[in-house]
């Protein structure tokens, strides 16, 4: 069996996964961090399904599961988590995961601007064109127990053009989380 790596990502997603995707594959190979295990609370999430792809094990888990944490600790202690890192997960992070392991948290605008609770995904996009902006982006922040407002590690911006869709906006928002996301998890996990 191979030996342990020095830190293991355990990452959390509730939908279709593709930047947990894109997390898996940056860190195949790296010798100090690899990524453990990927947890969901949907069970028709493709995320699970992407992750077992790259032989990542998955678990689902349901909402009391989830608020009691014995079943969640277990999974993470057996797979050596040493991070957490929330990539399209909705629930809001109970205080024995924050008390526990450092967690990093995506969110697709300029936080603070389109953040809080019901803001994920493409209602972020639909609220950022709705307000007429011209920039949207990225935050990569830690998580605390509030809901997208914890320290902000990083931001990168993209125009947006009169003419965008809703689609092509979260295109080009995805295009940057994947540029982005694996590089400041490894400068946050190595700081
Ligand atoms: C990503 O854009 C992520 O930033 C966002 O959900 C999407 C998940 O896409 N997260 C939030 O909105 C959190 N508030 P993915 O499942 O394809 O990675």
């Amino acid at each position: 069996m191979e030996s342990p790596k020095k830190f293991n990502i355990a990452i959390f997603a509730s939908g279709n996964g593709t930047n947990a995707e894109a997390i898996i594959k940056y860190f195949l190979g790296n010798e100090q961090i690899s990524v453990c295990a990927l947890l969901s609370n949907n069970p028709s999430a493709k995320a699970s399904q992407r992750a077992e792809n790259l032989d990542v094990p998955s678990y689902i888990f349901d909402k009391p599961q989830f608020l009691n944490g014995s079943m969640i600790l277990d999974v993470l202690k057996k797979a050596q988590a040493t991070h957490i890192v929330l990539a399209g997960f909705l629930w809001l992070i109970p205080d024995y995961l924050i008390n526990t392991y450092p967690i990093i948290n995506i969110h697709p605008s300029l936080l603070p601007k389109f953040g809080g609770k019901g803001m994920y995904g493409s209602k972020i996009h639909h609220a950022v064109k709705e307000a007429g902006e011209f920039i949207t982006g990225i935050t990569i922040h830690e998580v605390n127990g509030n809901f997208d407002e914890g320290k902000i590690l990083f931001q990168a911006s993209i125009a947006i053009e009169t003419s965008d869709s809703i689609e092509q906006i979260g295109n080009k928002v995805h295009a940057l989380e994947y540029q982005h996301y694996p590089v400041v998890i490894e400068n946050w996990i190595l700081k």
